[in-house]
This record gives C-alpha cells, structure tokens and sequence, in this order.
C-alpha cells in the first residue's frame, strides 16, 4: 500500500516497507531467514559468521521503525545493532541503537551514538526495564531539522538536537540508509569484554518484523528533504512533548547507566552540545 498525502503539490509519501522490496542482505545471506510467509526476518549468529541487513534506498530526514525480539537467555558477547548511516568515509553520519547482550537474567544495554559531519564519541547507555527477548517491542529513530529523538516503545531515551545556530555539528546533508546487523564482539560488548561469548548456546538468533520507514527517498524528489509540509517536520515532532518529557525524564533517572556527557576522564571539558541541555 502506497500513501501519497498531496501537500503544497508534492507528493509526501509514507508506507510499511516489506523486506523483499525494501532490503537487500549485506553480509552473510545464509544466516539470514525469512520466515512466518516473510513477515520476520531471523538473523542468525554462529561460530563461522554474523549477518546483516540493509535498506535498498536511502532517506532523507523521517521516521523509521522496526520491531525487534533479541537473543534470549545468556547473550553476552553479542550486540545486535539498528541504524541509519549515510555510508560516507570522512563525513559519516550515523545514527546507531545498539544491544549489548548479557549473562542469563541481568539487564540488556541499549547503547546509542550520533555521528554528525564525521565526529561520533557521543555513547549513552541504558539498561532496559524490560526483557527485549521475552517479545517484539518497537525501536524507532525519528530524524528531522529539529532533532533526532531514539524511541523504545514510546518511550524517548536519547534526544540530539540541532544545535546547528550554536556551532554544533548535526546530520542534515547527507541521506542515510537503514541497516541493521548481528554480531560477536566479547571483547567488548559485555561488562567492559569481561562476559565472554559461550558458544555452546550458538546458534543465536533475533527477530526483526513490521518494518516502517517514512521519509525523502534519495535520490528521489529533490524537494522533498526541504518540504515543511513532511509530517515528521509538523510542529508535534518539534519537540518531545510534556508526556515524552516525563518519559524521558524517568529514563535518564532511572535506567541511564553511562552519558559520554558526564565521563570526565575522556572529557574534562564536556562537550557543547551537553551544556545545551537535553
Ligand atoms: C549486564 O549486567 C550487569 C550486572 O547487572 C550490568 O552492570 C551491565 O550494565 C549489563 N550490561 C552489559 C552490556 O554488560
């Protein structure tokens, strides 16, 4: 299905993407499935390789979503990562979800970056309130002139804003594809790479579905990316609004476990952007 919204006389176009049409396997087709009629992709994690995913397009300014079901059980060592990157050498943008698996019954990590004009180093982490592995919950990355906001469910736990006006850099030249990945990395992944990988529970497996992406196709209609009349643009995507805010609140009070913000051994000084406010 094709939603094409006549606004100003361009049309702004939005729909459920399906994997077949919409992505393309970039490493390791072997590990990856399609299964339930092609609804859910099982990515695949063994001893011989990972795998991963990316959009066939890339976007411009949206929003994108994909509901996500990680390794159950004892997943330490693996990171299962969703993201957006604009796949330039120098000046990547990037915008990164990634899940720091676990031991049996501790918390997953959801660690978040933002890559703008080529600089990244701005980790946060926040150990989920729930188990991601019990059931589908929803991971979406909002992207707009105003700010990137990360989402869990409906739940904000990572907001960038365009601080542009105050010299700090921010993604908004470059479009970005969606790529999602599965790999090993117990180096550093768990507890600092303390919480090695036990291979005796490979193969691991997580499960994507309900793919969404709403945003300026690239290369496309070149006006669109500028179109004020794009939804994520509307004045409710300007700013978290007063129940976000408390969400978010809660979050950076409760669940917030590392902000590069406040790490003064790699930041004496902390960076603008954090003294600009969240
Ligand atoms: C794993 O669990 C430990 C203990 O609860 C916690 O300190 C850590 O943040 C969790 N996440 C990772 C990725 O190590």
């Amino acid at each position: 299905m094709v939603l094409c919204v006549v606004v100003f006389g361009m049309c702004v176009w939005g729909r459920p993407a399906t994997f077949v049409q919409d992505f393309r396997v970039t490493w390791s087709a072997s590990h990856i499935r399609q299964i339930d009629q092609g609804t859910t992709i099982q990515l695949i994690l063994d001893q011989n390789s990972g795998c991963g995913f990316a959009s066939a397009k890339k976007y411009m300014f949206g929003r994108v979503s994909m509901k996500i079901k990680l390794i159950p059980g004892d997943s330490a060592g693996t990171v299962t990562a969703f993201y957006m990157n604009s796949d330039t050498d120098s000046i990547r943008d990037e915008l990164d979800f990634e899940f720091l698996g676990n031991r049996s019954g501790q918390p997953y990590t959801v660690q978040t970056n933002i890559y703008a004009r080529g600089k990244g180093d701005r980790e946060q982490r926040v150990n989920l309130w729930f188990d991601p592995a019990a059931d589908f919950h929803t991971y979406t990355i909002l992207w707009n002139h105003h700010h990137v906001v990360y989402y869990v469910d409906e739940v904000p736990i990572r907001v960038y804003k365009n601080n542009e006006g105050k010299g700090v850099a921010y993604p908004k030249t470059q479009a970005m594809g969606v790529y999602s990945t599965l790999w090993e990395a117990d180096d550093w992944a768990t507890r600092g790479g303390l919480e090695k990988i036990d291979w005796r529970r490979a193969p691991f497996y997580a499960y994507y579905k309900d793919f969404d992406i709403e945003g300026c196709e690239v290369p496309g209609d070149g006006a669109c990316a500028s179109n004020p009349g794009n939804w994520w643009e509307g004045s409710a995507y300007e700013a978290l609004n007063a129940v976000e805010a408390r969400r978010y609140a809660w979050v950076r009070m409760n669940h917030m476990i590392y902000d590069y913000c406040k790490d003064k051994s790699r930041y004496p000084l902390a960076p603008p952007e954090c003294l600009l406010g969240v």
